[in-house]
C-alpha cells in the first residue's frame, strides 16, 4: 500500500473535508510527506489502531490522569490521538521553526505555557523549580519573532452564535501562562505584554490559575500563577460566559505529574470552552504533557501541540 493510499484511507476515515475548517488534514500530509525515514506498514497500522477511537469516557476518566498514553507515533516526530471527530497532533521540534509551517489565519484559539527563563537563578539557590537542582527542559524568552508568527497564524475575526444565539464576532484568543508576579516576575510579564502589543495583540486581562495545592514559596507561599488573556486586536466575545477569571484546579501531585511543569487538564478545558467551540482548531506551542490535548479532545476541539524534548512526547505516546 503506497502512501497516497494510507492517505486516502485517513480521508476517508474523516468523511467528507469540510472546507469551511483549517486544513488540518494537509497539516497532517504534509507532516507526512516530510517524515524522510518512515515505514509505511507502520504508519498504516498505528493509524488502523487508533482509527476505532478512545471511548468518551476513557477521555473523561483521562482528564484526571497524568499518565493517560492518548498520542500514536504514526511517523518520525509525528503523533497522533483521534477521538470522534476531532483529531489532535503532536509534532516533535522547536516552536519558533514549527510556528511557521501553520497556515496563516488557520487557528482559533492559542496557548503557550512557555518555557521562560525568568526564575533559572532560583535554580541556583534552590528556592524553586527544583529537580535535582536542574529545570528539565532548555528555557528561552518569548520574543518578537515568535509573537509575530503567533499573531500571524490565529483567525483575526470569526462569527458564530455564542449563548442564547447571540451573533459573536471577534479576534481569536491567546493565552500565556506566567509565574505569580513577584519582584523577580513583574517587569518581564510587563515586558512580555508590551511585546505582544507592539505586534498587534490586545492586552484583556490577567486570569488566574488557583491551584488549591500550596507549593512552595519564597516570598508567601505560591497558590496561583498568572494567564495573560490576549486577543488578535478586537476581543472574541467568549462563548462559554459560565468562566470566571479565576479558575480553581487542584495541581495535581508532583509525584504523579509525566512533567514538571505540568498544567491540569481541566484547567486547560475551562479555557478551551471559553474561547472555541467543537469542530475549532487550536494549538500550543509548548506542549510537555501534552494534557491540553485531552480536554480539547473531549470538547471535539483539534489541536496541534509542539515539543521539543523527544523524552515528553515518549512519556505522552
Ligand atoms: C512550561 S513547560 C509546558 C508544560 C505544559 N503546559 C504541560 O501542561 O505539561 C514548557 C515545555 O516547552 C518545551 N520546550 C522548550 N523549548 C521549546 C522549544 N523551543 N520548542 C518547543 N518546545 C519547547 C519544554 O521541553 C517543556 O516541555
Amino acid at each position: 500500500m503506497d502512501e497516497n493510499n494510507i492517505m486516502q484511507q485517513l480521508l476517508l476515515s474523516y468523511g467528507t473535508p469540510d472546507t469551511s475548517k483549517p486544513p488540518l488534514m494537509e497539516t497532517i500530509l504534509n507532516c507526512f510527506r516530510n517524515g524522510a525515514k518512515r515505514s509505511l506498514p507502520e504508519i498504516y497500522d498505528a493509524v488502523i489502531a487508533v482509527r476505532p477511537g478512545t471511548k468518551e469516557s476513557t477521555i473523561r476518566g483521562r482528564l484526571n490522569e497524568n499518565n493517560g498514553k492518548l498520542f500514536k507515533r504514526v511517523a518520525r516526530g509525528v503523533y497522533i490521538a483521534i477521538h470522534g471527530s476531532a483529531t489532535a497532533i503532536l509534532l516533535e521540534g522547536d516552536a519558533w521553526e514549527k510556528i511557521t509551517e501553520i497556515e496563516t489565519e488557520s487557528i482559533d484559539a492559542l496557548f503557550a505555557d512557555p518555557p521562560y527563563p525568568w526564575l533559572n537563578h532560583h535554580i541556583e539557590t534552590g528556592t524553586t523549580r527544583k529537580k535535582d537542582g536542574h529545570l528539565s527542559y532548555e528555557t528561552r524568552e518569548l520574543d518578537t519573532a515568535i509573537l509575530k508568527e503567533m499573531f500571524r497564524v490565529l483567525k483575526s475575526r470569526k462569527e458564530g452564535a455564542g449563548i442564547n444565539g447571540q451573533r459573536i464576532s471577534g479576534g481569536a484568543h491567546l493565552f500565556i501562562f506566567v509565574p505569580a508576579p513577584t519582584g523577580d516576575t513583574w517587569n518581564h510579564i510587563d515586558s512580555l505584554i508590551k511585546e505582544a502589543e507592539k505586534v498587534g495583540f490586545r492586552f484583556n486581562k490577567l486570569f488566574i490559575w488557583d491551584k488549591i495545592n500550596i507549593g512552595m514559596g519564597y516570598n508567601g507561599r505560591n497558590r496561583y500563577e498568572g494567564i495573560l488573556f490576549m486577543s488578535k486586536g478586537e476581543r472574541l466575545i467568549p462563548y462559554d460566559l459560565s468562566i470566571p477569571d479565576v479558575l480553581s484546579v487542584r495541581r495535581p501531585d508532583i509525584a504523579k505529574c509525566v512533567h514538571e511543569s505540568e498544567k491540569p487538564a481541566e484547567l486547560y478545558e475551562k479555557l478551551i470552552r471559553l474561547s472555541t467551540r467543537a469542530g475549532d482548531v487550536i494549538l500550543d506551542l509548548f506542549a510537555g504533557s501534552a494534557n491540553i490535548a485531552m480536554a480539547a479532545l473531549a470538547l471535539g476541539v483539534n489541536c496541534i501541540l509542539f515539543e521539543k524534548k523527544r523524552e515528553f512526547i515518549e512519556k505522552n505516546k
